[in-house]
């Protein structure tokens, strides 16, 4: 059992002596002191080295610490209202647990590239660290949000033998002889689960050979997908919502220190409450075409058009009703008008895109048959999907949410790459 105290558990136990283990992650000396920034994980601390307070060679060795070895220490935790937990440790043992020679990220600035090279290091620095606890928090308030509604979680399968999002973005792979792909959304598996349980929320990667470099694009992704029976567009936008609105509301609760490390416009976050503006897909065109920017009724919307339609507001934007010939055979046409399906997408304020896609279902063998063929979809493997519109089948709808967009949104980050781990880019498989 480690009998170390975490740097966030300090300020219980001012005035105590404790043991610290962790990482160097700065060092400045003069003769007579080293500061010491010891980081944990859980938080940094400073730890003053003084030469009157321990024996020569430890005092020495100190100063010989280089960035990120790893140390054991122990000391007295004393109150600082200069330092932002409050306390630092003033050192009476230090331990060297393992060196670290020449660490390549120094506190210097590094190239994108550099630091993307290193990303299984730079994980550790201030900055990663911030994104990767907002996106650690905004992961638990979507599975508190969905468990409160009462949703079961379901785990759908990365190995699929037919593509739910069209075949441009597939990712192929071998499975003992037969043709199988990286899932590109759980949603079909999804379907038969709101079959089986009524309320359910896929939570994985998928996968998309997205051959484009946009700082919106990952190939792979993370996404989380909520699937209701006897759903209708109305229901499904508002369970977006509030979505959405749960995720912003944990990370200015839980994550402000980080937020702010971040420099992100906290008022911006502050103003997203539900309910969210609803324009259609021709209201959308109309919008652009005032603002001088030509879309042809039936084309899809570029980042440019999102990013034109989304400024005018201060809380994300819902669009509906695209074009029925732009989306998936899955799609349920709207009864009022059949040439637009009863789809949406939410795009984030500030330029950051859509981060929601979803849609009410065909719930109808015989149309969803139609719909399949005329989009030339492989029938074939779908029989299974099928079987859902022969046994029972209701009106039902979902969306997608992909969590790096979402992510990169309430991070204000300009790049999806670091809004995860470790990203899978075009041209990057390493680290
Ligand atoms: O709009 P998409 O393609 O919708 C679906 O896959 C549906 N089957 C979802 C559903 O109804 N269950 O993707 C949903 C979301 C997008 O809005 C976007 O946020 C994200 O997934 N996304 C990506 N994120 C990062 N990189 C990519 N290449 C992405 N492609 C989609
Ligand atoms: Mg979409």
């Amino acid at each position: 059992m480690r009998d170390s105290i975490q740097i966030d558990q300090l300020g219980d136990h001012v005035g105590e002596r404790v043991t610290l283990e962790g990482w160097l992650y700065n060092r400045r000396s003069s003769k007579r002191l080293h500061f010491l920034e010891v980081r944990d994980g859980s938080g940094i601390v400073q730890c003053v080295v003084g030469r009157d307070d321990v024996p020569p060679p430890i005092f020495e060795a100190a100063g010989e610490l280089a960035q990120e070895c790893s140390i054991r220490l122990t000391g007295k935790v004393s109150e600082d209202p200069r330092s932002k937990l409050g306390v630092e440790i003033h050192v009476d043992g230090v331990e060297l647990i393992s060196a670290a020679v020449d660490y390549p990220i120094t506190p210097k600035d590094h190239g994108v590239a550099f630091l993307l090279e290193h990303r299984h290091l730079w994980l550790r620095s201030r900055r990663p660290h911030a994104v990767l606890r907002i996106r650690s928090e905004v992961q638990q308030a979507i599975h508190d949000y969905f468990h409160g509604l009462g949703f079961i979680r379901l785990d759908t399968p990365i190995l699929t033998p037919s593509a739910c999002e069209g075949t441009t973005t597939l990712f192929e792979t071998d499975y003992f002889d037969e043709k199988a792909y990286l899932t590109q959304s759980g949603q079909l598996y999804a379907e038969a689960g709101a079959m089986a349980f009524g309320k359910v929320y896929t939570f994985g990667p998928t996968f998309r050979a997205e051959k484009s470099k946009t700082r919106r694009h990952l190939m792979e992704f993370w996404m989380i997908e909520p699937e209701v029976a006897f759903q209708d567009h109305d229901g499904n936008i508002e369970l977006a919502e509030g979505l959405i609105c749960a995720c912003v509301e944990r990370a200015l609760e839980r994550c402000r220190p980080e937020l702010e490390l971040l420099e992100r416009d906290l008022s911006a976050l502050e103003q997203i409450q539900r309910p969210f503006p609803r324009i259609s897909y021709t209201d959308a065109i109309q919008r652009l075409a005032t603002e001088g920017i030509e879309v042809k009724h039936g084309e899809d919307f570029g980042a440019d058009e999102e990013t034109a339609l989304a400024k005018a507001f201060d809380r994300p934007l819902v669009v509906d009703r695209y074009p029925a010939s732009l989306k998936p055979f899955y799609m349920k046409a709207d009864p009022d008008d059949p040439s637009v399906a009863l789809n949406m997408d939410i795009l984030a304020p500030e330029g950051y895109g859509e981060i929601i896609g979803g849609s009410v279902r065909e719930e109808s063998l015989e149309v969803l048959d139609r719909q399949i063929r005329e989009k030339g979809v492989e029938a074939e493997t779908l029989e299974w999907y099928r079987d859902l519109r022969r046994y029972g089948s209701v009106p039902h709808a979902g969306f997608g949410l992909g969590l790096e967009r979402t992510l990169a949104w309430i991070c204000g980050l300009h790049h999806l790459r670091e809004a995860i781990p470790f990203p899978r880019l075009m041209g990057r498989l390493h680290p």
